[in-house]
């Protein structure tokens, strides 16, 4: 079977990046980085991608009048690269059904809470604002909403007395560098099937 080749978009410092690129050289996940594509100037994601001889671009955002127009030349960088699954891994910016359909169902974000709880740019602030005792972090498929597609894998940590969004993030933070490459993983072996809102792992 042809090796999954992985688009990864970043917007900043790229730790989920740098523990798929280590996941790989570890030979833990069967697919290769095809490209890594930043949305801002630097994002210290594109250093790593360098760093490690993986072609990286910058497609800044704030060069495009309008969302489609940036999503398009997204889309472009990615096809000529050969992308085929796209890999969010800290990309702050909501994709339109323009490039979900695209890619639809190749597109897989992690996401630093426990959905369906806790969706958008401020998780670890909202999480603490409520006062849950667990939060973790998320796997899931991308689809035409927010934080909404089927769910991969998930990881719990605790919520501690005093936590911060910086210790609470860290926290969730190592988890995600483990839950990440292993649904990465589970992609590339076609090991997961899609039934509605369930993701079956198949043995
Ligand atoms: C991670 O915690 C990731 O879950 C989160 O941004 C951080 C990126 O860290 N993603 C989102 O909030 C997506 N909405 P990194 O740049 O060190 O990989």
């Amino acid at each position: 079977m042809a090796k999954e080749r992985l688009g990864v978009l970043c917007s900043g410092r790229g730790t989920d990046l740098q523990s798929i690129i280590d996941a790989i050289g570890r030979g833990e996940v069967a697919g290769e980085i095809a490209v890594v594509l930043a949305d801002r100037e630097g994002a210290y994601a594109l250093t790593r991608a360098r760093e490690a001889g993986i072609p990286a671009a910058c497609i800044d955002r704030k060069a495009y009048e309008r969302r489609e127009l940036f999503e398009e030349a997204l889309i472009a960088a990615l096809e000529e690269a050969g992308v085929t699954l796209v890999v969010l891994a800290g990309f702050m910016r909501i994709l339109t059904p323009l490039f979900v359909r695209h890619f639809t169902g190749r597109i897989l974000n992690i996401h630093p809470a426990l959905l369906p709880s806790f969706p958008g740019a401020h998780a670890h602030r909202d999480v603490l604002a409520y006062g849950v005792k667990v939060s973790g972090c998320t796997v899931h498929f991308v689809d035409e909403g927010t934080d909404s597609g089927p769910i991969i894998l998930q990881a719990a940590v605790p919520v501690l007395d005093g936590d911060t969004e910086e210790t609470l993030g860290a926290r969730v933070l190592e988890q995600e560098h483990i839950l990440y490459p292993k649904a990465i993983q589970l992609y590339c072996e076609g090991k997961l099937r899609v039934e509605g809102r369930h993701v079956r792992i198949i043995e």
